[in-house]
């Protein structure tokens, strides 16, 4: 019955487009609509179907797909072609990523452009720009309040400039991967602004409500994200006389998605960017998308149907271009954005690894990997075709998103056990000398959550100026070590900029009233390219992590079980400072590399006995593939010395 009614709405709708887009070639187009359109038309159903105009919206719906399929430039064209007959490419292991604001990493697109090569000599292959749209002129929250998603603020440089970028990547083989915020815009979008002039159209296009009654509602299981700066969820706006729905800060609007008319005009802002030369877009902030009274409001079943729609829309217009869910929720919810209960991944085909993030800190301020081991076997497998962006560090704070079953499961208290983390990145704890800033503290819950730079928080800054040099080389390992772990374990480690250099806090926010009340800023630095010239400098610590970096990027590259198949095997081996885990060639599990990693301060022992499948290494002949060397072994003990990793090999 579905599939009757689709098909003969489908015909209809072409017939009526025919007159505008007979001259194009739209073979593809026609296919590729025809295998998806059940599902996108069951998809618009379930989301919209009880509306009077449905019909209309569905029609245009179609439009803009059909309309952008048309814009879309022939290069990119073919490397959807390219892509659909490999269409696991995403997975190899020869992706690097980096992630960086654009003015902090150079003043402006062209002066991005004239530093590729940077990219190139560390490695990377894949970089993704942080939003460089329209935006307000004081706080915006670091470009995620958009005022025009189509144009870029002049400080950055033009949409040529952009083009012409992502030309330059294309040219060395890197991905671009830009944001486009799906939720929320600024205040200053022209929807805001026609919905606070009175426009019904407008205000239906946001949460806007006369008085208090259904925010008050909304309000009782909401929770607040930015609880410090931004407290509730709704504001008030004076102008309209009217409260506004803003799960994040004031000036952030959140979209109404339960307009039809806000998906449509989201989805053309995605294929728009996708066809400006975008490989990947990272959708911001996934899990807010659609809002229900009663609830948190965040991984509603909507959000994930809305993401499908998305998803398959953009199967039929530009079908190279992936998608990352930027949803940093509990361990299981994340998973869901990869799509549910399907072999490919329907949703977003990259997810960020925010569990594995949040665990890897915590074994580097407990020294062990109970919660890190206990965390990862609680995590689901992926589906196939979809990976994780495995991160240490990026613009945000660091959640302590844990599930409070596994820390209990590994005998700590989960309140005390994440204040105790709070006081250690703060400085508090005696033992630490990590310089990281609470963020986003609830006095309500007790919450709270870390900023500082990934060298600031290890130690490293500290430890420079107590001129310790133990301590400095004991940083440098531990930076280190958390890339080794996101290099091997499966999925696109993202590099975040600055990290390779060492690069400390940064505390000159806070002279900037627009962004002294949110730390974030402290670890978004400006890249300081004299001193980055240290790199080259043997003995400096520029030299010691980018070169080391350097290396475990291109061991990595050469490292085909690194490659995303879900072909990880977590061991047990008995010490709790031990994080080991096995990666195997995909389709030819006795090519292996087993990781180790020893997140003590003292060295470890690991009894090769102790390991299943011992067998595939013979004795003596093991090599850990990123120093090229034979590991220190006694009798028949592995010996990690404190704060390294190995990737082993018998062949
Ligand atoms: C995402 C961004 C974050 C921003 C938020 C609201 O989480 O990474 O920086 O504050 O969305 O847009």
């Amino acid at each position: 019955m579905y599939e009757q009614v689709s098909h003969s709405l489908l015909n209809q709708i072409l017939t009526d487009l025919k007159p505008e887009i007979h001259e194009e070639d739209l073979r593809h187009f026609y296919t590729r609509l025809g295998a998806n359109f059940y599902s996108i038309y069951s998809l618009f159903t379930v989301l919209y179907g009880k509306r009077d105009d449905f019909q209309r919206q569905m029609q245009k719906l179609v439009e803009t797909m059909a309309r952008q399929y048309i814009q879309r430039p022939d290069h990119l064209k073919e490397s959807d072609i390219a892509r659909g007959q490999d269409h696991n490419w995403f997975l190899s292991q020869e992706w690097v990523g980096m992630a960086q604001y654009p003015d902090g990493y150079a003043k402006n697109l062209p002066e991005l452009q004239q530093r590729v090569h940077y990219f190139l000599e560390l490695g990377v292959n894949m970089v993704h720009l942080m939003p460089m749209l329209v935006c307000p002129k004081g706080a915006s929250d670091g470009g995620y309040a958009v005022s025009d998603f189509r144009r870029i603020d002049q400080r950055f440089g033009s949409l040529e400039d952009l083009q012409n970028l992502a030309g330059e990547f294309h040219k060395h083989g890197i991905l671009l991967t830009l944001d486009v915020v799906l939720n929320h815009t600024s205040n200053e979008h022209e929807w805001a602004r026609k919905a606070r002039e009175g426009s019904s159209k407008y205000q239906d296009y946001y949460y806007i409500f006369d008085n208090r009654e259904v925010p008050d509602m909304f309000e009782v299981t909401m929770p607040e994200i930015f609880p410090e700066t931004a407290s509730g969820n709704f504001t008030w706006d004076e102008e309209m006389g009217k409260w506004v729905m803003t799960v994040f800060n004031s000036f952030q609007w959140d979209l109404n998605y339960s307009n039809p008319a806000v998906f449509i005009e989201m989805l053309d802002i995605i294929l728009y960017w996708a066809n400006q030369g975008a490989d990947i877009l990272r959708l911001d902030a996934v899990a807010f998308l659609w809002k229900k009274i009663g609830s948190i409001c965040q991984n509603e079943r909507e959000a994930h149907l809305l993401l499908q729609l998305m998803k398959d829309c953009c199967q039929v217009s530009a079908p190279g271009v992936l998608f990352i869910a930027e949803a940093i929720v509990a361990p299981v919810e994340i998973i869901k954005y990869f799509g549910e209960d399907a072999i490919n991944a329907k949703e977003c085909e990259i997810a960020y690894n925010a569990t594995y993030m949040a665990l890897l800190w915590d074994a580097v301020a407990t020294k062990n990997a109970r919660l890190l081991n206990q965390g990862i076997k609680s995590l689901p497998d992926k589906l196939e075709r979809a990976t994780w962006l495995n991160y240490v560090r990026c613009h945000d704070d660091i959640g302590l998103g844990y599930d409070d079953n596994d820390i209990r499961a590994v005998d700590y208290e989960p309140r005390a056990h994440r204040q105790f983390l709070i006081d250690y990145y703060t400085g508090k704890y005696a033992d630490s000398l990590s310089r990281g800033l609470p963020f986003g503290h609830n006095d309500k819950t007790g919450d709270s959550r870390i900023s500082g730079s990934l060298a600031s928080l290890v130690g490293l800054e500290a430890a420079l100026d107590l001129g310790d040099q133990a301590e400095i080389d004991n940083a440098i390992k531990i930076i280190l070590l958390l890339h080794g772990m996101i290099m091997s374990f499966g999925g696109i480690p993202l590099l975040y900029y600055g990290d390779e250099l060492g690069t400390l806090n940064d505390t000159s926010y806070l002279e900037d009233p627009a962004k002294a009340n949110d730390s974030r800023w402290t670890h978004r630095p400006r890249i300081n390219w004299d001193k980055a010239q240290l790199r080259n400098s043997p003995g400096t610590v520029e030299y010691r992590l980018f070169s080391a970096l350097k290396k475990m990027i291109a061991v990595r590259k050469e490292i085909a079980a690194f490659a995303d198949f879900n072909n990880r095997e977590l061991l047990d081996v008995g010490n709790p400072h031990l994080f080991v885990f096995a990666r195997f060639k995909y389709a030819q599990p006795t090519s292996r590399v087993l990781v180790v990693a020893n997140f003590d301060s003292s060295p470890q022992h690991l009894h090769l006995r102790d390991i299943e499948r011992k067998a595939y290494f013979r004795n003596g002949a093991i090599r850990d593939l990123y120093s090229g060397e034979k590991p220190a072994m006694f009798k028949e003990e592995l010996v990690i010395p404190p704060y390294r990793f190995y990737w082993l090999t018998d062949q």
